[in-house]
């Protein structure tokens, strides 16, 4: 997969070096291109940012250079344009299941803004060339799109195929499509089996796998009850056996 990335601020993304999708780099699995949107700029101080058309606070990303970068990165009537991804709070929410979609394409573009956004012209501009997806992580805001823009690669490199070692650890996360879809994962445990008094739970070294995948079950249907109400909410009445509803 290729991931263009357009930025004010390049060095967020030294963290792209580290670790598993460091790794994924290396091996030519992800292919990340990180680009400076002042490269875009034709005057003496760079300017990225002006005052906003109507009032208020804070500066607007002017349309001028992004409209430039993007052209540049994604030469206009290619007939098999990446997909935009414009990390802001006012998006559509990330999950797992749009880290999985995104996971499958070849080419994504990600557009980081800073202060108030971007000119929103540059969004239906490039929507006349290109899928573009407005992007949410939640309800909070952050000072600028370069660490969604992480958080999201992150979410997407780990499911690349060959990018993981063991490819279960996937398909058991929280949230991943299938059947541990809609619970949170419950405690884990490694050795030793005693810990500043506190021992493993019993039934981890029973060698009893049914017994210890009821229990993990009971754990999660418990953490997810705690944490998260809203997910048992959505759970069909399927979803859930005799046991399940007396945990
Ligand atoms: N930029 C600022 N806040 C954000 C958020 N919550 N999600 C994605 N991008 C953002």
């Amino acid at each position: 997969m290729r991931i263009d990335l357009v930025t004010i601020f390049p060095e967020y993304f030294a963290a792209l070096d580290i670790s598993l999708l460091g790794k994924a780099r290396r091996t030519g699995l992800l292919d990340v291109h990180v680009h400076d949107l002042r490269d875009w700029t034709h005057d003496r101080h760079r300017t990225v940012d002006d005052t906003p058309y109507g009032g208020g606070p804070g500066m607007v990303m002017k349309p001028e250079p992004w409209g430039e970068a993007l052209d540049a990165i994604v030469p206009p009537h290619r007939s098999d344009p990446p997909r935009l991804i414009i990390p802001t709070p006012s998006g559509r929410p990330f999950t797992q299941a749009l880290a999985a979609s995104y996971a499958a394409e070849p080419w994504l573009v990600v557009a980081c803004g800073r202060y108030e956004g971007i000119d929103y012209r540059v969004v239906e501009d490039a929507r006349t060339r290109m899928p573009v997806d407005e992007v949410s992580l939640g309800d909070f805001v952050l000072a600028g799109g370069e660490v969604a823009a992480l958080v999201m690669i992150e979410a997407i490199g780990r499911l690349l195929p060959g990018v993981l070692g063991n490819a279960a650890s996937v398909t058991d996360d929280s949230f991943a499509p299938g059947a541990m879809e809609t619970f949170l994962e419950g405690p884990v445990y490694t050795k030793p089996p005693v810990w500043r008094e506190r021992p493993v739970p019993d039934i981890l070294l029973s060698g009893h796998h049914g017994a210890i995948a009821r229990w993990r079950r009971d754990e999660a249907l418990r953490r997810t009850a705690r944490y998260r109400p809203d997910l048992l909410g959505r759970l069909a009445p399927e979803d859930l056996d005799e046991r399940d509803r007396t945990v």
